[in-house]
């Protein structure tokens, strides 16, 4: 992993090449002090959120994904990855992150200071 420029309040990582994420799956990344979830839909969008399911801790980067609706492997229960919400029940939201492609199909990570 690789520190790739630093702002005011944000620091951007460059996770390598976009490729360690299937299409339509996830994977999971330390980042700092935090792990995030870094998932590649089927249409090739990039999306990141926070790696443990609100619920029970459940693994969010193992969970089945269908268009930006991610599924927690553990209970079952849905978020919009894109935007955070929960789709469903009340259990709370996610955290989600900006990400984004380089030129060099690299995934580029940017965490707020916090
Ligand atoms: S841990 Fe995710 S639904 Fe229970």
């Amino acid at each position: 992993m690789q520190y790739e420029q630093a702002q005011s309040m944000s620091v951007v990582y460059n996770l390598g090449l976009a490729t360690r994420v299937p299409l339509g799956e996830g994977r999971t990344f330390t980042v700092g002090e935090r792990t995030v979830a870094v998932f590649r839909t089927r249409s090739g969008a990039l999306l990141a959120t926070q790696a443990e399911c609100p619920h029970q801790r459940g693994p969010l980067a193992d969970g089945l994904l269908g268009g930006n609706v991610l599924v927690c492997p553990l209970h079952g229960y849905k978020f919009d990855i894109k935007t955070g919400l929960a789709v469903g029940h009340a259990c709370g939201s996610l955290k989600t992150y900006t990400v984004e492609l380089s030129d060099r199909e690299e995934i580029l990570l940017r965490v707020e200071d916090s």
